[in-house]
């Protein structure tokens, strides 16, 4: 057995069985309330896990449920892009997932495969990576690169170092590369301990956006995906909603197959559950801890619903995950690091010479990206970058609907936050759209960690700065009101019941 499977093997040991379980975030909706809810009714969880979130909001988590198994969905940690380490805060991301996770008690870090900041421009919503090889090595690098930290950050105060998973990423209409998906995820285990997560509706979008839907059924799709993808590592799955995109757009190809898109808000359609049941028989699914309905952004009642009728289908996988033992974990920790300071363990990859030329190779190929998918650099069909057989009309979806949509309304509507100065816009006959121009004019250094809220306020600032100096003072006014309210809400946490 190759090392780096060995090591997998020994950290995922560590892990006990989670059984079903939920994928939540703190406020939408209100955590405190889902779990009253489900409480009343008599509905038992595994595990809940945590989209990030602030630090007292988490703590307050963890207080109002002591017993329960909380994981850690993180966010800002772009282990797919070649400038993580340089151009995207990383200290201060690793502190954060340090302190959340310890804060938690979390087993495993699961942060998907994609990032929403790629060579100088910000996205409000994940895009996959370019699946090459160039893109293979740095992943897996910076994979190592946050578990070593989390090796020596973490094992106090609860003894336990979490494991790094990687989730499969939705594609929103395209993607580009020059490996199948499924190969990409294959190369990246054969280099890093970590483990998956297969979300089963972004592994839906695969089959959808990688071209596999205009050649083959879902059921050929879906074994031959699951032949190549490292079943073998996949620690946890997520099943969410579909939908199609808010802003409208075509609703379906040609022949029919919707244009979906990984939507947590809306209901699971049936074809998913489906798909899980074959997931699930797969032979090499060996070391799955927990299977999660991912939930946030949708009502209370729908998550009861719907979490009722997954544990009735899926009760005899449950009885499976049955007994946890969770004095296993810590027994196992000190040999873990007693073969890592022997050497035993996969070493990191050490960064010579020809790495840092693929990087940089691979940082001009991702700025060649950003430039299509905004429309900056705009071929068609689209050049310098190789593409998973490209759906007619896909990145025009994408760069015309979708993100002109995210910038202006999605995570807060712009005449919500700003509306005396958008009324002074108005009045001046500056189209608000011209801030989608604006956002995507040049590559700008990332002021701040990763909170697209706040980007979004100081990225509208600057906007009127240069279009409307005379509306200045109101868009000032009007964003300090917004970063209090903002931080007031990040610190607030409800009452422990
Ligand atoms: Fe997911």
């Amino acid at each position: 057995m190759a090392p780096v499977d060995q090591e997998f093997l020994q950290r995922v040991s560590l892990i006990p069985r989670h059984g079903l379980g939920l994928s939540v975030d703190v406020y939408q909706p209100d955590l405190f309330e889902l779990v009253d809810a489900l409480e009343q009714c008599s509905l038992a969880y595994g595990y809940l896990e945590i989209f990030k979130a602030s630090q007292p909001a988490l703590a307050a988590v963890r207080q109002r449920l002591p017993a329960c198994l909380l994981e850690y969905h993180a966010e800002g940690l772009w282990v797919t892009q070649p400038d993580m380490d340089t151009a995207y805060h990383l200290d201060h991301e690793l502190a954060t997932a340090a302190a959340h996770l310890g804060t938690l008690g979390c087993h495993w870090i699961n942060h998907e495969c994609a990032s929403k900041q790629m060579a100088g421009y910000a996205f409000g919503t994940y895009l996959p990576p370019l699946y090459t090889q160039a893109s293979v090595e740095v992943t897996a690098e910076h994979i190592r690169l946050v578990q070593d930290h989390l090796d020596r950050q973490m094992p106090a105060p609860t003894g336990r170092v979490p494991l790094f998973l990687l989730e499969l990423p939705p594609l929103t209409y395209f993607a580009f590369g020059d490996l199948p998906v499924a190969e990409f995820f294959r190369r990246v285990a054969d280099r890093t301990p970590c483990g998956m997560v297969l979300d089963i509706g972004h592994l839906w979008t695969v089959y959808r956006y990688s071209g596999e839907a205009r050649r083959k059924g879902l059921t050929e799709f879906l074994a031959e995906f699951l032949d190549v993808f490292p079943m073998e590592r996949v620690v946890q799955i997520h099943v969410a909603g579909l939908a199609l995109h808010e802003a409208g757009g075509k609703a379906s190809d040609p022949a029919g197959s919707p244009r979906w898109l990984d939507a947590h808000g809306a209901p699971i359609p049936g074809l998913l559950f489906d798909m899980l049941k074959r997931v699930l028989a797969h032979p090499q699914l060996r070391c799955l801890k927990g299977i999660a309905l991912e939930v946030d952004n949708k009502t209370v009642l729908q998550i009861v619903q719907e979490f009722q009728q997954f544990t009735e289908r899926f009760a005899s996988w449950d009885a499976l995950s049955r007994p946890v033992q969770p004095a296993r974990q810590d027994a196992g920790r000190p040999a873990l690091h007693a073969e890592r300071q022997a050497g035993r363990l996969t070493q990191p990859v050490a960064e010579d010479r020809q790495a840092h030329t693929g990087k940089q190779e691979l940082l001009a190929q991702y700025d060649r990206y950003a430039g299509l998918v905004t429309g900056k650099r705009w071929t068609d069909p689209p050049l310098g970058l190789p593409a998973l057989d490209l759906e007619p009309g896909a990145l025009e979806a994408y760069r015309q609907t979708y993100l002109p949509h995210e910038i202006l309304y999605w995570g807060g509507d712009l005449r919500d936050m700003f509306p005396e100065t958008c009324r002074r816009l108005d009045q001046a006959d500056i189209a608000l759209e011209s801030f989608v121009r604006y956002w995507v004019r040049e590559p700008r250094r990332s002021p701040a960690p990763y909170d697209f809220f706040l980007l979004k306020i100081e990225r509208f600032e600057a906007f009127v700065r240069e279009v409307l100096p005379e509306a200045i003072e109101t868009a000032v006014r009007e964003a300090t009101v917004l970063r209090e309210a903002y931080g007031a809400a990040c610190e607030q946490v409800r009452p422990v019941a």
